[in-house]
């Protein structure tokens, strides 16, 4: 029977951490500013900012919220990301998305000044990922090493398998788990042979957003099962990418939709804006 990870104990710790550092900034007279902009009705997207902040406010980071209406331009969403790069009292930005259709998301995120990207989505922070240097962390991937390692498995020299290639989930895991030397298999809709690809993670990652579709016949009997999805079930619940209650009979340790990653992305984004205040304030040297 599998061990849970109980992402919402490890993601308070990080919390709490973050917490510390920044009253011990405000000691400094440094204060910490995420700026949180939300462009239409997703009720999704609704729910993931409230989440963020209310993080803001345990960790006594200011949050400012600028909530657009759905039919702004993308011109309209530009000059506000430019506004927000230009305010020296913002030290994070955050653009949910997905934004509405008629906006290109990818004109956003390049407009973002990288110093700001506390989602680590701009093509300067992902090619630091890619090279290992980097200042802020990609926040699902990180937050799900941070699960993998609360295990006490050692990373290194095992078997990876991720499932799943976005951008900001699938690919910068790979990458995570890579500059931590296991060896990395990434799997995607067109992969011939999965479930047997699957069955040899040490290390199993699920971001495709398909409910269920990690069945117990793909797991490694042991391995540590990490399930990014949030999804809605036949009846309408809540549940992940992987089969909670049949994977739990196979794995060594598994995390819970909800309770699982969703809680720790919301952690390493504390804590990247964390970083942001230090380095924009001479506090932190940027890699
Ligand atoms: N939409 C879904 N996940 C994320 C995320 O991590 N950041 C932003 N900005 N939007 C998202």
């Amino acid at each position: 029977m599998a061990k849970i990870i109980d992402g919402k104990q490890i993601s308070m710790d990080v919390k709490m951490q973050v917490k510390a550092e920044v009253e011990a900034l405000k000691k400094q007279g440094v204060s910490v500013c995420l700026a949180v902009v939300i462009v239409g009705n997703d009720p999704a997207s609704r729910v993931y900012v409230n989440n963020k902040k209310k993080a803001c406010e345990l960790v006594c980071i200011e949050s400012r919220e600028y909530a657009l209406p759905e039919e702004t331009t993308e011109e309209e969403l530009l000059a506000l990301v430019r506004k927000l790069n230009e305010d020296s009292t913002v030290n994070g930005i955050l653009v949910q998305l997905p934004v509405p259709k008629q906006i290109d998301d990818h004109k956003i995120i390049a407009a973002i000044d990288p110093r700001k990207d506390v989602d680590a989505f701009t093509e300067g922070c992902v090619g630091k990922i890619m090279i290992g240097e980097y200042d802020f962390l990609p926040c699902t991937p990180a937050g799900c090493m941070d699960l993998i390692h609360s295990t006490g498995v050692p990373v290194s020299g095992k078997q990876a398998v991720v499932i799943g290639r976005s951008n900001i989930v699938g690919k910068p895991m790979a990458m995570l788990l890579l500059h931590e030397s296991a060896t990395v298999t990434i799997c995607h809709s067109r992969t011939q042979n999965l479930k047997e690809i699957c069955r040899g993670a040490d290390i199993l990652v699920a971001a495709v957003g398909k409910a269920k579709m990690v069945t117990a016949d793909m797991v490694k009997p042991g391995a540590v099962v990490i399930d990014v999805g949030m999804n809605r079930d036949e009846n309408g619940k809540l549940c992940g990418d992987v089969d909670f209650d049949a994977v739990q009979e196979v794995a060594g340790y598994l995390t819970p939709v909800p309770g699982g990653v969703g809680p720790m992305t919301i952690a390493t984004l504390m804590r990247n804006t964390v970083t942001a205040a230090k380095v924009q304030n001479g506090l932190e040297n940027s890699k």
